[in-house]
């Protein structure tokens, strides 16, 4: 029986007009962020390639759709309100669940010109809940948002969660692991070693992987890799899978490895559940996308 058909799409890097930007707006990291985009990722990034992707999903008839951050370039209050607008064509607000990347705080912005438009899909479930961390139940299937988006130096793009964070998903993990539900923890930064250079990673992901090898989840999401990524974390009872995505806007590059997203199905299975991946990738038209692979994981209590 599927419980939850999830598709995880990250780092959709919104085109959005700034021909309207005060000049004020662009100080600081901004302004540097600014440059290198318009020398290299302005180029790799399509808003066509991202409709092609948001239309795939769409025909896939998915119950859910996880985002895991980097919704914006820069953080402008401009970006933040068109991405509010764009996550509203996608479903409604209970059906896509939302978490910031680095570049959604890129630098310091005041909560009602930022976060504060993407409340409907960064809220938990419970009533008058904080933005962040939350946890969404759907249907036997339990997501938990984390933030490791904050503010760095110039020509850093790290993470943290911090030690707050990382105490509240030991107590969820623990408490909804005791439900018989399928916990997946979504973040931006990848919680593995190895996977982007020191100025990208997150800075506190061995003490997330010490939570996890802890309490368990079923699965991880992540996005900020520029390949797609496959890496099994330890758990209590073996390894749980952590999956990360490219960029769902990107052209292949020598530097991206191009626009994909995942279907995952979850399922319910004797001991555990089944967890079925398909892996949706531009296709050579760079119009359309098109099945990669199709392969099912076996993922026990
Ligand atoms: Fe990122």
């Amino acid at each position: 029986m599927t419980l939850l058909r999830l598709a995880h799409l990250s780092d959709p890097h919104l085109t959005v007009a700034l021909d309207d930007v005060e000049p004020r707006e662009w100080l600081g990291k901004r302004a540097m962020s600014r440059l290198s985009w318009a020398r290299g990722r302005k180029h790799l990034q399509k808003p066509e390639v991202l409709a092609a992707a948001i239309a795939d999903i769409h025909a896939h008839a998915p119950d859910h759709l996880a985002i895991t951050g980097d919704v914006t370039n820069f953080s402008l209050p401009v970006e933040f309100r068109a991405a509010a607008a764009w996550f509203a064509t996608l479903g409604a607000p209970a059906d896509v669940s939302v978490i910031p990347g680095n570049h959604d705080a890129l630098v310091p912005v005041s909560h009602i010109d930022g976060w504060a438009h993407w409340q409907p899909q960064m809220q938990g479930d419970a009533e008058g809940g904080s933005l962040l961390p939350y946890v969404r139940v759907r249907n036997g299937v339990a997501l938990l948002g984390l933030s490791s988006a904050v503010p760095t130096a110039p020509g850093f793009a790290s993470g943290t969660l911090g030690p707050a964070q990382l105490q509240w998903l030991a107590a969820q993990l623990q408490q909804l692991g005791t439900q018989d539900l399928f916990r997946i923890v979504m973040l931006h930064h990848p919680p593995a070693d190895g996977v982007v250079p020191a100025r990208k990673v997150l800075t506190d992901r061995a003490g997330l992987r010490a939570v996890l090898a802890a309490h368990g989840a079923e699965l991880v999401l992540h996005g900020h890799s520029r390949d797609a990524r496959f890496d099994p974390l330890p758990g209590p009872r073996g390894l749980i899978a952590s999956f990360g995505l490219p960029s769902i806007s990107a052209i292949p590059n020598p530097r991206d490895e191009g626009a994909r997203w995942h279907l995952l199905e979850i399922a319910k299975a004797e001991n555990g559940w089944r967890l079925t991946v398909t892996v949706r990738v531009l296709d050579d038209t760079q119009q359309g996308f098109a099945t990669a692979a199709r392969y099912t994981l076996q993922i026990s209590k």
